[in-house]
């Protein structure tokens, strides 16, 4: 009997031995349902996958700004840092002012530009030398090609655009007589940077192709001046509204 006794406590051992396990079993059980806050983190991850949909492109043109800002303090010992910031982020002069040929220092005239063709002025005009040399006060005043319109003596003729590229700041070109097709439609003149290839449109300054015609809005197009013709065809650059929405910003860019 005292072997039976034995045996019946070794079975019952045995069975409370199992019994852990199973609650062992269970109390792995955890790890399976810990799996489902992890494929549910994996599901609140996929609105980061919409990263590339439009709340990230916001949230990468606010990191442009920074990187602009940044940029900014990093230049600030090559340029005047109050001039630099005036000129740019915004802060453009609410002025009215006639374009000058920053090549030639003459007033432009309509009659002083052919169709197809274009001219560096700076903006807004200090008269100071060093100033009116920096990049990012530096504007390209296009008159079109006679096939897109370039041969009326008014403002429709004419296009200005911040010579920054909104890639990586580099100055583009304005290529006369270069023939490009956009969207299906042919035309002649083009705006290219010399840097990565970016190429605007000289219609509205939306890039076209290159690096810049992948980057989101309004990070993707050339600011812009508003401009007038006077009565003797002289030209000039009405106060801009720097707002993205409007005229833009140089080296960020603009809404199109
Ligand atoms: S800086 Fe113009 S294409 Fe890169």
């Amino acid at each position: 009997m005292a072997e039976e006794e034995k045996n019946q406590q070794s079975d019952n051992q045995n069975a409370s031995a199992d019994t852990q396990v199973t609650s062992s079993d269970s109390n792995t059980t955890p790890p399976v349902s810990q799996e489902e806050p992890q494929t549910s983190i994996a599901k609140d991850s996929s609105p980061e996958e919409s990263v590339d949909g439009p709340p990230s492109k916001e949230r990468r043109n606010f990191l442009k700004v920074i990187a602009t800002a940044g940029g900014i303090l990093g230049l600030t010992p090559f340029i005047p840092y109050g001039s630099f910031f005036t000129a740019t982020l915004g802060g453009t002069e609410p002025v009215r002012q006639k374009i000058m040929n920053a090549e030639t220092g003459s007033f432009v005239n309509v009659s002083d530009m052919q169709p197809d063709s274009s001219v560096i002025f700076p903006f807004p005009r200090t008269g100071d030398v060093e100033k009116d040399s920096e990049p990012f006060r530096r504007y390209q005043l296009i008159r079109l090609a006679p096939d897109l319109g370039g041969e009326s003596n008014d403002a429709s003729s004419f296009r200005i655009y911040s010579m920054v590229c909104v890639h990586m700041w580099c100055l583009w070109d304005y290529i006369e007589g270069r023939e490009v097709e956009v969207n299906g439609e042919k035309f002649t003149g083009n705006i290219e940077c010399p840097c990565h290839g970016s190429n605007y449109d000289v219609r509205d300054g939306l890039s076209h192709k290159g690096p810049a015609i992948k980057q989101s809005k309004p990070n993707d197009a050339l600011p812009t001046l508003p401009l007038e013709v006077d009565e003797n065809g002289d030209i000039w650059v009405l106060p801009p509204d720097t707002a993205l929405e409007a005229d833009g910003v140089v080296g960020l860019g603009r809404y199109v």
